[in-house]
């Protein structure tokens, strides 16, 4: 596609750009929203509250409530109420990272540090494919923690399993210079450490004298990566004509995964990684290509990296089917580094945000994740069998059976999750649905002719063990038109996102209704152009935009953290960073400051130990997004002259991706 060199400084910038290409053809509100709209949820909860005491407001939808609040103006008591004890920062951004008083901010592993055993200390000038394969990728998004031994609920010692989504090569290479459209400077050997950037890494993590630190050497140690990482697909599609190349005819054989964003931790310790915009990295033409729609509706190829000039599994035009072997969730299991990682196509092809699950109450695990794309949809799977909690071979392959499901929000606050079952509905031969892999591949398809509601790009997903509840960021949307908003999407032009809450009926994941509210409307409640909705209890520096990803702590509290890319000006104002986010009583919807990112970063994998003490954070692409908008730097970083060069701060060292251990000084539970 056209694309002017010049508009695009970071790899970031690029990739916001190339997102206002819409996909989904379904956008237009049907006459059902339109029915809906005339009788907006939000207005009627306005004339109830007009006769019902602010007192028992608290009982009522956490719109109501905020609503009330902030007709009473109780900023005192909501506070006495929050769930959250920790003074918070302020709104900002400079070149470092910021926590809490109280709390100490540790950097654990930055890219280049090294995995494996053998792999060499980080040297930017001498940057090669082998130590890169052995040493810390780029661009560290999901967190999950892994107790050792495995069973235990261990705070002190785990596998730590992290995510490399993507690179930012203007900052990565010397004399790179900006993001490079044109790939005219990506030779091979940067290629393939582009691609050796990717994937994963597992490392082993230990606290001694109240500090974390790597175990150096340790078995556990793994690198995937998208360079050289076999995997086995399993499920419907696995096998099927439509993933056989030339490369692999069994359809059922993948090296490498792609832009793994969130993931999960499954009950049984695996690690689930969710591929998200997979439709960056091929290249080719689309004509005669039989995959030609549904390619068109993933934005594939994305012609972001230049992978496909040396890799033929990325190159459409050598490959036709390449498309469909990326958009899958990958499981892998932490605690052997030989077992090969597998993707389990019963989960939906999409861009999978994350794949975080629970035990539903009859023993089957529900695996909720978001598809994030303007107007793309939220999905869960249900397995079929249930997880058996003393022998973890017997759940090897529960991912592979089970019932897909896409969620449609009514105005009257239901939501029906629609089963994405072959032969059932409209997913016929009629439509091209001949099989449950037809099904799974197209899955964005077939959730349209369901008639799944388009969502404001739904992020992470995270079900609260503590309440049953269900908690969904959805980031922004800056293209949802006026005439276009619905119930669970109430702004049009939403450059700041809001936060739903989902109830599950009669406390059942697996059932096919729930009750879903929203608990936040991002942006700045002072500004009533952007129809903010917080508890008025929320200070200055406690409001956020562009919630991402999530997590519940082990009290149920939930965390919330954000990913305002370049726009972060014109959203907030301040860095991205980890806000906590009240959920019950009088404080429902206030939100507390609790850790700044430096420039140019967006935050990511927010991960508790179990006993609490401890969060991982995961400090994402620091230096790159939004550094015209910098005070006193105002131009793109590269990596010469980068905005920030956290966290080293050493000239010639170049900004790292780093994972930060945050832990309180007194010992205690973090936000008590
Ligand atoms: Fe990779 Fe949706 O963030
Ligand atoms: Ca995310
Ligand atoms: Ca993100």
């Amino acid at each position: 596609m056209p694309v002017n060199d010049d508009q695009f400084s970071s790899r970031g910038e690029y990739f916001e750009s190339l997102e206002d290409i819409p996909v989904n053809p379904s956008q237009e509100p049907t006459l059902g929203d339109l029915i809906h709209r005339r009788f907006n949820r939000r207005e009627l909860l306005k004339g109830a509250l007009g006769v019902v005491a602010v007192g028992t407001l608290a009982r009522l939808s956490l719109g109501g409530a905020a609503e009330a609040a902030s007709a009473a103006s109780g900023r005192s008591s909501s506070a006495a109420a929050s769930d959250f004890a920790f003074d918070e920062i302020a709104h900002g951004v400079d070149q470092t990272h910021h926590v809490a008083p109280g709390y100490s901010a540790d950097i654990l592993i930055r890219w280049g540090d090294p995995v494996l055993k053998g792999a060499p200390a980080f040297d930017p000038m001498a940057q090669s494919t082998a130590a890169q394969l052995g040493q810390f990728g780029y661009n560290n998004d999901f967190v999950g923690f892994v107790p050792l031994p495995f069973g235990s609920d261990n705070g002190d010692h785990g596998l730590l399993c992290v995510n490399h989504e993507y690179t930012d090569e203007e900052v990565m290479f010397p004399g790179h210079g900006k993001h490079d459209t044109a790939f005219s400077k990506l030779t091979p050997e940067l290629v393939d450490i582009e691609m050796a950037c990717h994937g994963g890494s597992v490392i082993e993590v230990k606290k001694e004298g109240g500090k974390w630190r790597v175990v150096k050497d340790s078995r556990y140690a793994r690198r995937i990566s998208a360079l050289d990482t076999a995997m086995r697909v399993a499920g419907p599609a696995a096998g099927h004509p439509r993933l056989q190349t030339a490369e692999d005819p069994s359809g059922a054989k993948v090296i490498g995964t792609v832009n793994n964003c969130a993931g999960g931790i499954t009950p049984w310790g695996t690690y689930l990684m969710a591929e998200e915009n997979f439709h960056y990295y091929f290249m080719g033409s689309l004509e005669g290509n039989p995959e030609k729609e549904n390619y068109q509706r993933y934005g594939v190829p994305g012609n972001r990296y230049g992978w496909a000039r040396y890799h033929k599994r990325f190159d459409l035009n050598a490959e036709p089917n390449a498309g469909n072997r990326y958009g899958w969730v990958v499981e892998v299991d932490p605690l052997d580094p030989d077992a090969m990682p597998v993707k389990r196509t019963a989960l939906g092809r999409f861009k999978h945000e994350g794949a975080e699950s629970i035990v539903n109450k009859d023993g089957r695990l529900v695996v909720y994740s978001g598809d994030d794309q303007r107007f793309e949809f939220l999905y869960k799977f249900v397995t079929e069998g249930r997880v058996d909690t003393r022998n973890r071979a017997a759940n090897r392959d529960l991912l592979d059976a089970g019932t897909l499901y896409v969620a449609r929000f009514d105005a009257d606050g239901t939501l029906s999750w629609l089963p994405l079952v072959h032969g059932q509905g409209a997913l016929t031969a009629d439509n091209g649905f001949h099989s449950q892999a037809d099904v799974v591949i197209e899955a964005r398809r077939a959730a349209t002719l369901l008639g799944a509601t388009p969502m404001d790009r739904p992020e992470d997903v995270e079900p609260n063990p503590a309440n049953g509840k269900v908690y969904v960021m959805l980031t922004n949307n800056s293209k949802r038109k006026a005439e276009a908003v619905d119930a669970a999407n109430p702004r049009a032009s939403n450059i700041w996102g809001h936060v739903l809450e989902l109830t599950p009926d009669d406390g059942d994941h697996a059932a096919t209704t729930a009750r879903w509210d929203i608990l936040v409307k991002a942006g700045n409640p002072a500004d009533p152009a952007a129809a903010a909705m917080w508890n008025p209890a929320t200070s200055g520096d406690g409001w956020f935009a562009c919630p991402d990803n999530c997590a519940v702590d082990p009290q149920g509290r939930l965390w919330v953290t954000t990913d305002q890319g370049s726009k972060w000006k014109k959203a907030s104002g301040t860095a991205d960073g980890v806000w906590a986010l009240d959920t019950q009583g009088t404080a429902r919807g206030t939100g507390r400051m609790f850790f700044r990112v430096p420039v140019g970063a967006e935050m990511c994998g927010p991960c508790f130990t179990p006993d609490g003490k401890t969060l991982f954070v995961a400090v994402q692409h620091p230096a790159t997004d939004g550094t015209k908008d910098f005070p006193g730097f105002e131009r793109s970083s590269t990596f010469e002259d980068p905005a920030t060069r956290w966290p080293d701060f050493k000239d010639g060292m170049p900004p790292r991706p780093s994972v930060v251990a945050i832990t309180k000084d007194d010992g205690g539970v973090i936000g008590s």
